[in-house]
């Protein structure tokens, strides 16, 4: 379930993986008086984990600026753009869907697919993780990328070769794993691809502790950080 404000503002940052990537559901606001602040639809959901929990190759700085200012300007900025709009009663992913298609519609999307990618993005680590995956995700990358040494060696590169602000992707695509990068907002699913992993390229996720040595960050990202059981269930599901 997704936390309204005021209880993310009182503390409740340990939810379960799955609750905090419920990035289609709306906040369950309907028990509670409609001020302004909980009438808006969507809200910014908590991170599943401490936010020191990723050091020291992420530090709390950084993920509290990050989840607290960026992340929460994206869904801000939402909120403001589909108010009154046809848009607004609509789930996050057919926003993004319909918003992709129109290029009047820029603005929403690139709002509603970083919601989307950042949330997508902290359930992709997690405290402890990072090295070879084992399971069917550790079978799938020897069969469709070359294996582990080759995935590291392509997911690192293909966050180092976006230019500018993106995304690096391990993706699902006419059944096969593939290693892809997006520009800006972009992601997976309006390719029809079905995204398995992310990592940010985004200076704002690495710069207060690499500055600009984003392939260090990538590094850590890939060694320490990523969170195969997450993974893995996006491939089964
Ligand atoms: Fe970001």
């Amino acid at each position: 379930m997704w936390l309204t404000r005021m209880q993310f503002a009182a503390g409740a940052a340990a939810a379960s993986l799955l609750g905090a990537f419920a990035a289609s559901s709306r906040a369950a606001v309907s028990s509670t008086p409609q001020t302004k602040e909980n009438a808006m639809p969507f809200t910014l959901p908590p991170l599943p984990y401490p936010d020191n929990a990723l050091e020291p190759y992420i530090s709390a700085n950084t993920l509290s600026f990050h989840h607290g200012k960026h992340h929460k300007a994206y869904v801000d900025n939402l909120n403001k753009l589909v108010d009154g709009t046809p848009m607004a009663n609509a789930s996050l992913e057919e926003i993004i869907q319909q918003s992709a298609k129109d290029p009047g519609k820029s603005g929403i999307f690139n709002n509603a697919a970083q919601v989307w990618n950042h949330t997508f993005y902290w359930n992709s680590m997690k405290k402890g993780g990072g090295g070879a995956p084992t399971g069917d995700i550790a079978k799938r990358i020897d069969a469709d990328l070359g294996g582990y040494d080759k995935f590291k060696e392509d997911f690192k590169q293909a966050g180092t070769t976006q230019f500018g602000s993106g995304w690096a992707w391990l993706v699902l695509d006419g059944g096969k794993l593939k290693i892809l990068k997006t520009g800006n907002a972009d992601l997976p699913m309006v390719h029809g691809q079905k995204a398995l992993l992310t990592m940010d390229v985004w200076e704002h996720a690495y710069y207060l502790d690499y500055q600009n040595r984003r392939p260090d960050y990538e590094g850590a990202f890939i060694d320490h950080l990523i969170n195969w059981e997450f993974a893995e269930k996006n491939l089964a599901a």
